[in-house]
């Protein structure tokens, strides 16, 4: 089986604090379970992306450190068939994500801290595994100049590009790698944030406008996703409603499926993201970030 996603990005151990609320600033609060899991934006992509897909489809490059957390990730990340060979350990310290979770709601609140993630670079790429590729999918938790490479190799190999600009980057980075994106995939407060709109309609038409981008998608939470291709801006709510217990990592879950859709299936792009926000919507049922991620045997 060849290779027909390759994504570009973060590999960090989530350190999940399950709590009645989110505390507020300067506020101590007790929780009630903790739990550490696989995570990482560019990690959870590939994951669900191969959860979806047939052995070998999906690789991830990236990075993690010469710790126990990066021997113990690598193991864990090989079970949901993510081809790991192209994974670097760096002197470094894997990157680690310490979560809120409220379980009032489901909601989070997350910080990164990158280590060995940011030690990723260009050189680490390599043009020939670029080749033959259907897609290529990069986010924010790496060296800018790494994800510009990556898209320019996915666009000089003739592959589809998907970028989901989480966290946010600045516009003046973004900018200079805009152009060779297909697929932007945000959710809405990095489309607000990117584009230094107001409401979504406007943020998505900055965004074809100003960035060029053709196909935005924007991820509306509980209340599915908004679309625009060169139509008009359609929204699209979930198809089932479902009990959410934690949406840590469902934005992930809707980028890699989307990417395991677009690669695999002829539809419109509105299809591939109804897909999508229906595997991410399954993803919040479960408690964790990638293992809450349901494969395509669950879903059948
Ligand atoms: O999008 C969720 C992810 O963000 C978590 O897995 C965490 O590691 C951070 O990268
Ligand atoms: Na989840």
């Amino acid at each position: 089986m060849s290779v027909k996603i390759l994504v570009v990005g973060s590999l960090n151990v989530d350190q999940i604090a399950y709590c009645p609320r989110l505390p507020l600033p300067g506020e101590t609060i007790l929780g009630e379970k903790y739990e550490t899991g696989l995570g990482g934006k560019g990690a959870n992509q590939a994951a669900q992306a191969a959860l979806l897909s047939s052995p070998g489809e999906v690789v991830l490059f990236g990075a993690v450190g010469n710790d126990k957390n990066g021997i113990w990730y690598l193991e864990e990340l090989a079970k949901t068939g993510v081809d790991c060979s192209k994974i670097k350990t760096k002197e470094s310290s894997t990157g680690v994500a310490p979560i809120t979770v409220s379980m009032e709601n489901g909601e989070n609140s997350i910080v990164v801290v990158p280590g060995a993630n940011m030690l990723f670079t260009e050189e680490d790429l390599d043009e020939k595994s670029f080749e033959g590729i259907k897609i290529v999918v990069c986010q924010n938790e790496i060296p800018v100049c790494t994800t510009r490479k990556a898209l320019e190799l996915g666009k000089l190999s003739g592959a589809q590009t998907i970028y989901s600009p989480a966290p946010c980057p600045k516009r003046e980075d973004f900018e200079t790698f805009c152009e060779k994106i297909d697929y932007l995939i945000a959710n809405e407060t990095e489309a607000l944030q990117l584009s230094g709109s107001e409401n979504i309609s406007e943020a998505v038409e900055a965004l074809q406008k100003k960035y060029k981008i053709k196909n935005v998608i924007v991820t509306l939470g509980s209340d599915g996703f908004a679309l625009k291709t060169d139509e008009e801006l359609t929204k699209h709510p979930v198809a089932e409603k479902v009990e959410v217990v934690d949406t840590t990592g469902a934005g992930d879950s809707f980028v890699g499926a989307f990417s395991h859709s677009l690669a695999s299936a002829k539809k419109s792009t509105i299809e591939h993201a109804k897909f999508a926000s229906f595997v991410a919507s399954r993803s919040t049922t479960r408690k964790g970030t990638q293992k809450s991620y349901f494969s395509r045997a669950e879903l059948a």
